[in-house]
């Protein structure tokens, strides 16, 4: 059963963070500075394979560290084998395996956990979402200037206009609390959660937020492009919001006087 096999590999790939978090592991580079990838990427993300492949042979994955394996299937896994490596590697407990599971271009399932923090979030399509077996809803909160922010930042620096700095210093010199936990998935799930109000970010990967998308819409909230255009994790714009702060934030993030 597919929900079965999201969860086995969702718990075989986040041993191996419990294994290596705040031990010793090699660290290696990837492009730009700071980009990196830890020998306990890799173990993860060969558990999460293995449960899946063992499960479904013939099904597609697009896996962060590996890439595609192209199989003429409906189903495609995404996997992030740890979203929030830099917090891993400097034993900061914000990371997590993350896995969607889409069928004919459309995600069903979605499953973020971080094993550090004992939180395992679960999305099914048409099912709602939920935090360790427990039904979760999005925030309530109607405007911008009152809520509770999170986004992200890329490794190297975009340039672009409405970039990740300036929006970020719109809503800061204005006074709202905008976080960034160095997470996508989990600034997904907290959105989900009803932690967070809104999230927005300027380049993130179909891994990042394959099954954080889905945790957010089964949520309650609303999942758009820059456009505000329904999301598809294929490019790299997301804001994610409860809602109702929705086309104010889209307005924020886009130019709009705040
Ligand atoms: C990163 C995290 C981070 C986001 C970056 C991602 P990684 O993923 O999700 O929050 O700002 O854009 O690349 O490298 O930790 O898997
Ligand atoms: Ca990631
Ligand atoms: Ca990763």
């Amino acid at each position: 059963m597919l929900k079965n096999t999201l969860l086995k590999a969702t718990e075989a790939g986040a041993a191996e963070l419990k294994r290596f978090f705040n031990g010793s592991f090699v660290i290696s580079n990837k492009e730009g500075i700071n980009n990196l990838v830890t020998e306990a990427d890799h173990a993860a993300e060969k558990a999460i394979m293995q449960v899946i492949q063992n499960d479904y042979p013939d099904h597609f994955i697009l896996s962060e560290e590996s890439g595609e394996i192209i199989q003429d299937s409906t189903y495609k896994w995404i996997i992030d084998p740890i979203d929030g490596t830099v917090n891993f590697a400097n034993g900061i407990p914000i990371c997590c395996v993350s896995i969607g599971l889409e069928q004919d271009g459309k995600m069903i399932m979605g499953a973020v956990y971080n094993p550090i923090m004992n939180e395992f979030f679960f999305a099914q399509k048409g099912f709602g979402a939920t935090l360790n077996n427990q039904k979760i809803e999005v925030s309530k909160k109607t405007e911008v200037i009152k809520s509770c922010l999170v986004t992200g930042f890329p490794y190297t620096y975009l340039d672009a206009p409405n970039g990740p700095i300036q929006v970020f210093e719109k809503l800061i010199r204005k006074g709202v609390p905008v976080r960034r936990l160095g997470s996508a998935a989990i600034d997904l799930c907290w959105v989900a959660a009803g932690r967070f109000d809104g999230f927005y970010e300027h380049n993130l990967q179909a891994w990042d937020s394959a099954a954080g998308f889905l945790m957010v819409e089964e949520a309650g909230g609303k999942v758009t492009d820059f456009n505000g255009y329904a999301y598809s994790p294929y490019q790299p714009h997301l804001i994610a919001t409860n809602g109702k702060i929705h086309d104010e934030l889209l307005g924020i993030v886009n130019g709009a006087n705040f």
